[in-house]
């Protein structure tokens, strides 16, 4: 192959690099595998753009990085300058490093006095993923406005797919036509965000959950960030993404570096379902992945919110256990002055008032029990009214006199001060290591407005951002068995780089099971369900007042990892008894849903969802049918089951205990044929193009349907 064009490929993903010249290397294809042979000087030539009157003579090259120099008259790559010079790049490679898998490029620019280094690996799953690296080489300050890194797709793409959201519905879809001109997704909350671009996806206009080509990118980064898809006249369309820095927030001294935030990549030509399953695999091949089946999990909020006392939650624990759950999280209220949302926060020491002996005595019952403990913590905040602020209130993140508006009564506590995060550090240690605690539900309930740094005044999100980093990363060393929970007022911090130090995430104060169907299924377009907290809540669900049964609430909390929001101490013998088997049915199957490949159908009823887990070697499915409100059709029509196996046969019948769904609409007329413990069995090809009959359903139902391999073909009756 040709010196100058750098080839990386796996799980049928090519990127193609044009190293030719001594500027940045652009891309020359990222998509479809390409093989060794196909990749000559003579691709370059084909595709190489016509040049054209009345613009910038020769070539225009737009590379990773894309600089004016090259004749690129978009959105820049980086933005910056040394009081107004030093704004114009033109880098020169120094080096090409790479291995089977990783690339290296670095690139100087002794007149602007930067030195630039690019990363990209293609990791086994088809995930690409790259940052930069600016260093500044000369004497005095480069101030840095942005550093972005920039992927082209082909033109072909017609449409872009993002997301938005607010507290108790987040991740909900919008799509637009990628026209000329730019879309910015910027995010100035100082937290992932709850309407964070999440994955900022360009598709071809055939787009669905099973087909089309779609280039997706996650910008992973917990503070300010920017997601942008760009389309200019010059025919040239490209997905970037990198943190969004507020004013004089980042400046470079001679040596020293700024690195910019991991941006995700992915390419899929068997659409939605395509790029889950990528991210899912690349996810699932982490060595700190979750290993252990996840446990089932009894959270205290919804059931007592502050009302904290040994007593009830000993019930609460006791009834937990009851119905097989696997671990207790003590939420909110259990120290300092945290007698509502006030105050407390801060004063990390157990409060004498609720707890005169410590959480010892809850420990010891709950680990009697047989349960893991849990606790809350939400360590970045602090309330003006606590021992702390009243203490060290120069730790409160300002931009001067004046403090931030509050937010639930609360300000941020700014870790980048070494004090600070030692005070914080220490008080996590020590409840680490006075009790026996599995996991931590790590909290942050606020955005950052105006978070400066007290004393100097300065922009402080990203320092901040990167002092939780460490803060995480620090305690994960010193207590490497304890999961932690990624929670920020539900799911406001959901990303990919606060996922390398946590063990799941939040991702809703909303656990009604309606609004959740699709909360969850935009999740888990990025995050395996097994990192998804998912709870069953009350019958009445506390944000919504929607009223909902069991086998709604439940067979849709199954699809992630599954808790209980509820005060069990107040459920009916029938309930708890059909909670139990709810419990015990996700026992069971959470190892395929865990492992298994996150499919979903592309149907023309908006009323219906049909989601399913395949195991990798498909001998085994589980498919859910919702109706989220009444059918078009009545009867509803046929769904093919995605995922199977074409050539083998299957047995298809209702998955007790989600067989029922309260109420069935079957009152009013005859059983669906194939409803029946029997079922039928049918090829994997026939249940995916002919399909199964949906059941008529009252809305807000599920019916489950399990799917499994024949051991022979003899069953079969085609
Ligand atoms: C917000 C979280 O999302 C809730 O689950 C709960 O932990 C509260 N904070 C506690 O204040």
């Amino acid at each position: 192959m040709d010196p100058s064009l750098l080839h990386l490929s796996a799980a049928g993903v090519s990127l193609v690099l044009d190293c030719r010249g001594t500027g940045l290397p652009s891309v020359a294809h990222w998509g479809a595998a390409l093989d060794d042979e196909q990749i000559t000087p003579d691709l370059l030539t084909a595709v190489a753009p016509q040049p054209i009157g009345f613009s910038v003579d020769g070539e225009v090259r737009v590379s990773l990085v894309p600089e004016q120099s090259s004749g690129w008259l978009g959105t820049p790559g980086l933005a910056g300058h040394r009081d107004g010079r030093g704004w114009a790049t033109a880098f020169q490679v120094t080096g090409i490093d790479r291995d089977a898998r990783t690339v290296r490029i670095t690139a100087t620019d002794p007149e602007a006095g930067l030195d630039l280094a690019i990363d990209l690996e293609l990791h086994p799953a088809g995930v690409l993923r790259t940052r930069a690296a600016l260093t500044s080489t000369a004497p005095g300050v480069y101030w840095l406005e942005h550093l972005t890194v920039f992927l082209p797709v082909p033109e072909r793409v017609a449409e872009l797919l993002d997301f938005t959201g607010h507290h108790l519905r987040e991740r909900q879809p919008q799509r637009t036509a990628f026209t000329h001109g730019l879309r910015v997704r910027e995010n100035r909350t100082g937290r992932t965000g709850y309407d964070s671009a999440y994955l900022l996806c360009a598709g071809t206009s055939d787009v669905g959950n099973r087909a089309g080509e779609v280039w997706a990118l996650h910008t992973a980064f917990s503070g300010g960030a920017r997601s942008i898809a760009e389309r200019t006249y010059h025919g040239w369309s490209a997905l970037g993404g990198g943190e969004l820095l507020l004013p004089g927030e980042v400046s470079l001294g001679e040596g020293e570096t700024y690195q910019t935030p991991w941006l995700y990549a992915v390419y899929s030509d068997a659409g939605l379902d395509g790029v889950s399953d990528r991210f899912h695999q690349h996810l699932r091949g982490r060595p700190q992945h979750p290993a252990t089946p996840r446990p089932v999990v009894v959270n205290t909020w919804e059931a007592v919110y502050f009302d904290h006392d040994l007593g009830r939650l000993t019930e609460l624990a006791e009834a937990a256990a009851a119905i097989g759950a696997e671990r207790f999280v003590l939420d909110d209220g259990w120290f300092g002055s945290r007698r509502d949302d006030t105050s407390g926060l801060g004063d990390w020491f157990v409060s004498p008032e609720v707890w005169p002996d410590g959480l010892g005595p809850l420990v010891d019952v709950v680990r009697g029990l047989g349960l893991e403990f849990g606790l809350w913590v939400e360590p970045e905040m602090i309330n003006p009214d606590s021992d702390l602020a009243r203490k060290h209130p120069d730790w409160i993140m300002a931009t001067g006199a004046r403090l931030p508006r509050p937010a639930r009564h609360q300000q941020v506590l700014d870790l980048a001060n070494p004090d600070a995060f030692a005070y914080i550090l220490g008080r996590l240690d020590a409840l680490l290591t006075e009790y026996d605690i599995a996991y931590l539900k790590w909290d942050h309930n606020r955005d950052l407005v105006e978070a400066g740094h007290p004393g100097s005044g300065r922009a402080g999100v990203h320092d901040q951002t990167r002092a939780v980093y460490r803060l995480l990363d620090e305690l994960r060393l010193r207590h490497p068995g304890v999961e932690i929970e990624s929670c920020s007022s539900g799911g406001g911090r959901v990303d990919l780089e606060i996922l390398e130090r946590t063990d799941r995430v939040w991702a809703s104060d909303c656990i009604d099971a309606h609004e959740r169907v699709m909360i969850q299924r935009w999740t888990s377009l990025l995050i395996p369900l097994e990192l998804i907290g998912s709870h069953i809540g009350a019958p009445l669900c506390h944000t919504t007042h929607r009223s909902l049964p069991l086998s709604m609430r439940a067979g849709t909390a199954i699809w992630g990892h599954l808790g209980i929001e509820w005060d069990l101490t107040r459920a009916s013998p029938g309930e708890i008894a059909d909670l139990s088997a709810w419990v015990a049915l996700y026992k069971d199957l959470r190892e395929l849903l865990h492992t298994g490949t996150l499919v979903h159908a592309d149907l023309a009823d908006p009323a219906f969802h049909l989601t399913g887990v395949v195991s990798r070697d498909r001998s085994d499915a589980l498919y859910a049918m919702i109706a989220t409100s009444s059918s078009a059709s009545y009867p509803p029509g046929t769904v093919g089951l995605p995922g199977l196996d074409p050539d083998r046969t299957y047995h298809v019948r209702p998955q007790p205990p989600g067989d029922v769904a309260d109420g069935n609409a079957a009152a009013w007329g005859a059983e669906l044929p194939w409803c029946t413990p029997q079922g039928v069995h049918l090829f994997g090809r026939t249940l995916g193009t002919v399909g199964l009959r949906l059941p008529v359903l009252f809305p807000d139902r599920v019916l489950l349907v399990r799917v499994t391999a024949d051991s022979g073909p003899e069953k079969v009756t085609e």
